[in-house]
């Protein structure tokens, strides 16, 4: 098709600076879980010190790999796939220098407080108030850009990965401020304003939507552009996507409560999270499935191209996680995965097989038309990535499956008497094996990471600005 070049450019220079620092934070954060994961195998890496011991680390893994590395890697390819599918420019330039500059700000903050300990104490939302404050405006400004830049669109249609951005977009803000609320008593301490199961209630309220809409919806948004455009076929079915989006942002909001199952939250409560949670199922594989499908009559691509490699594989991590997760809802279940390292895979499970994975893919295809070239450095490179983080992330999921198993039933097995057949330290001493093998896993797929930043770095290196410069010209006539 031909293609009409218009004086108008897209702005990538903030797509580009997000991209890279989705590598950057992505080493960083994995490097840290690798660090941490070590750490439950050899303890004598806490070193002593307050600011280095896990149970400080831990969290700043967690905020490096959702909020810098997911967070960058949701904006990059939101802000890519805004302008292309609406073939226009950003509303504005300098409130998207503001997000990113801002949200780089929040991120270096987590990295200073969370080793010197200052904590809210809640799960994904542990930044003290001034950080939350400054989180909530960055948040609003990226809204803004995003929905100013859907009304000033030029195509009629607002394509259907928009719609999962936008959810994700305004959920967050929601749980975010809705969470947060509380009374600062200092600078670096704040008390939250609900109470007791209330408070434990809007906190999985917000956990688990944190795991639906940023840690889902919006990589579907991602799914929905990359998969088509790297096999180069449309969606399956776009009757399909739109029943997608509206049953699984219907559904998501209601399964907080299977994080609280055998608590002093009411039962009625938690039976309503366990059945809206086994009712997730369907949109969630509806969802993998159009993904999945649309590779019809492209399989064969599959050999010779691991960025659709690293798509379809998230894919098929995504549908497992989420088959994963109901069964995990049911309390029955729940009551021997609970507190063991069961969840931690099922975790890791969304989170590298899926997110991580979806994110890399989309990045090998953004990079070198980001930066004006043909294709990435090294399709080698990028086989041996896929390779180290598909093998990374099966040793990891599988070492905890065996771990959480093993544990559940060690710490529920009774004698006849009615004593505890094994010990704590026994049930832990039985984990070293599966700790070893996840630090292991971890450290393939932070390793593949490195190899990533080289060939982006190479990519990058080979770019002239004018060929940049060029890739960035709106295209008016043709694909988006
Ligand atoms: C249909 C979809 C899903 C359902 C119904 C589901 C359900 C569950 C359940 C029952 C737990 C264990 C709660 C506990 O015992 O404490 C859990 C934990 C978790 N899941 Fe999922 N899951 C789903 C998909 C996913 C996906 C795709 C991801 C990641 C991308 C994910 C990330 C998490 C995280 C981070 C936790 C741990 C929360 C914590 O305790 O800190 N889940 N999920
Ligand atoms: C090289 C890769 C990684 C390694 C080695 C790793 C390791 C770890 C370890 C050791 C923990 C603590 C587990 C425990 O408390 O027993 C953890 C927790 C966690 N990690 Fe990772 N991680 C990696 C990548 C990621 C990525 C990419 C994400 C998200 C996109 C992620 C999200 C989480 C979450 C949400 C938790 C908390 C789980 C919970 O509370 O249930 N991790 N990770």
């Amino acid at each position: 098709m031909s293609t009409a070049i218009s004086p108008t450019a897209y702005n990538y220079k903030v797509v580009r600076q997000f991209a890279i620092m989705t590598v950057v934070w992505g080493i960083l954060g994995m490097g840290l879980g690798v660090f941490i994961a070590s750490q439950l195998v050899w303890p004598e890496l806490n070193f002593g010190l307050p600011w280095t011991t896990f149970g400080r680390l831990r969290p700043l893994h967690t905020n490096l790999v959702i909020f810098a590395f997911g967070g960058c890697a949701l904006f990059a390819t939101s802000y890519y796939v805004v302008q292309r599918t609406c073939q226009t420019r950003l509303i504005s330039d300098s409130m998207a220098a503001f997000h990113f500059w801002g949200w780089q700000a929040v991120i270096v903050g987590a990295i200073v407080t969370l080793p010197l300990g200052y904590t809210t104490t809640k799960e994904y939302a542990e930044l003290e108030w001034p950080l939350a404050i400054l989180l909530a405006i960055v948040w609003v400004t990226y809204g803004a850009v995003f929905f100013g830049t859907i009304v000033k669109r030029k195509t009629k249609h607002i394509y259907v990965g928009n719609w999962f951005y936008g959810a994700f977009i305004v959920v967050t803000a929601m749980l975010h401020i809705v969470n947060h609320a509380s009374l600062p008593v200092s600078f670096f301490k704040s008390y939250s304003a609900y109470a007791g199961a209330t408070d434990a209630m809007i906190q999985w309220w917000y956990g688990h939507n944190a795991v639906g809409f940023f840690l889902t919806t919006g990589f579907l948004g991602m799914m929905y552009y990359f998969v088509p455009k790297q096999a180069e076929r449309p969606i399956y079915s776009y009757r399909l996507s739109i029943v997608h989006f509206w049953a699984l942002i219907t559904l998501y909001i209601w399964a907080g409560p299977h994080h609280l199952h055998y608590t002093a939250l009411p039962d009625w409560a938690q039976s309503l999270g366990m059945a809206m949670s086994i009712i997730l199922l369907a949109p969630s594989w509806g969802g993998m499935i159009n993904g999945m499908m649309t590779l019809s009559g492209a399989w064969h691509k599959l050999r010779t191209d691991p960025i659709l490699r690293f798509l379809v594989v998230s894919l098929a991590f995504y549908g497992m996680s989420t088959f994963e997760g109901p069964m995990m809802a049911i309390k029955t279940v729940n009551s021997l995965s609970h507190y063991t390292d069961w969840t931690i895979g099922h975790v890791h499970a969304g989170a590298l097989g899926w997110v991580a994975m979806i994110s890399i893919g989309a990045i090998y295809h953004m990079i070198p038309k980001l930066f004006g070239r043909p294709q990435m450095h090294s399709t080698g490179l990028i086989n041996t990535h896929f390779w180290l983080a598909t093998i990374g992330t099966v040793l990891y999921i599988a070492s905890m499956w065996v771990n959480g198993i093993t544990q559940g039933l060690m710490w529920r097995a009774i004698n006849d008497d009615g004593t505890l057949t094994y010990s704590f330290v026994e049930a832990l001493q039985a984990s070293h094996p599966g700790f070893i093998v996840r630090a292991l896993g971890g450290a393939f797929f932070a390793s593949g990471m490195l190899f990533m930043a080289y060939n982006v770095f190479r990519t990058v290196r080979a770019s002239n600005p004018a060929e940049a410069e060029a890739a960035a010209q709106i295209a008016v006539v043709g694909a988006h």
